[in-house]
């Protein structure tokens, strides 16, 4: 893989940072990834902790960004869930390769309540609607044929009727205490703007690539 050498030429202006608003430019390069284009801008790879105290880690998607939390929705029986109600504690990174730009979070999370994921619920699509009431997420099935017939089961089951958010459906809030905003810049020379949360205020850092 030693072929594989980028070379970056992002930037960040620091003063984007803002302590006063932490994930304002969170929200700003979401919303460039996908002007740009980018598959998936919402994309972000959460971090938890396991039974073992060894980190996991799996991509969810971003559905909000309220100011210093990030949501995402997810099945409250899967590993993730889990371990997040096990300890609280994650981290969270978004990277958009094409704007060399990162995102890295530190936290914890809360789950959200009932009438915001099930709001949230009755906006997606039927397949996925559907696909919660197929899936025991992060559990072992036999096989394909094992999980398209239970697929086949719950779409008869539901027929043309409204799909109802399963109990076994859920999200979190992301509460933020450490942030990172990263732009690739050439010769290595990255900019990297740290905010960290401590006795209610943000401190703000430049820190060497
Ligand atoms: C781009 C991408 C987005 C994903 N979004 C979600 C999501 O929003 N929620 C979710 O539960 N799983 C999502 N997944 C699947 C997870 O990565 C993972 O396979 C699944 O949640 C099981 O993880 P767990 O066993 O650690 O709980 C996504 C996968 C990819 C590649």
């Amino acid at each position: 893989m030693d072929h594989l050498r980028e070379e970056y030429d992002g930037e960040l202006d620091p003063a984007a940072v803002d302590p006063h608003a932490p994930l304002q430019l969170l929200t700003a390069w979401i919303h460039d990834a996908e002007k740009a284009g980018l598959s998936d801008p919402t994309a972000m790879c959460l971090a938890t902790l396991g039974p073992d105290g060894a980190p996991r880690s799996r991509m969810v998607l971003c559905k909000g960004v309220d100011g210093t939390t990030v949501r995402f929705f997810t099945n409250l029986t899967s590993d993730k869930a889990n371990q997040l109600h096990a300890d609280a504690r994650a981290s969270l990174t978004f990277w958009w390769p094409d704007m060399d730009r990162s995102t890295r979070l530190t936290g914890h999370v809360t789950p959200l309540e009932r009438d915001e994921v099930e709001a949230y619920f009755a906006t997606r699509p039927r397949s996925s609607q559907i696909g919660a009431w197929v899936s025991d997420q992060s559990s072992p099935i036999e096989d394909r044929n094992a999980l398209e017939a239970k697929h086949s089961e719950v779409h008869a089951r539901f027929h043309e009727a409204d799909v109802p958010c399963p109990p076994h459906w859920g999200g979190f809030r992301f509460h933020a205490h450490e942030i990172e905003y990263w732009a690739g810049r050439p010769a290595r020379l990255h900019d990297r703007i740290r905010l960290t949360h401590n006795d209610g205020t943000w401190t703000k850092a430049r820190l060497q690539p």
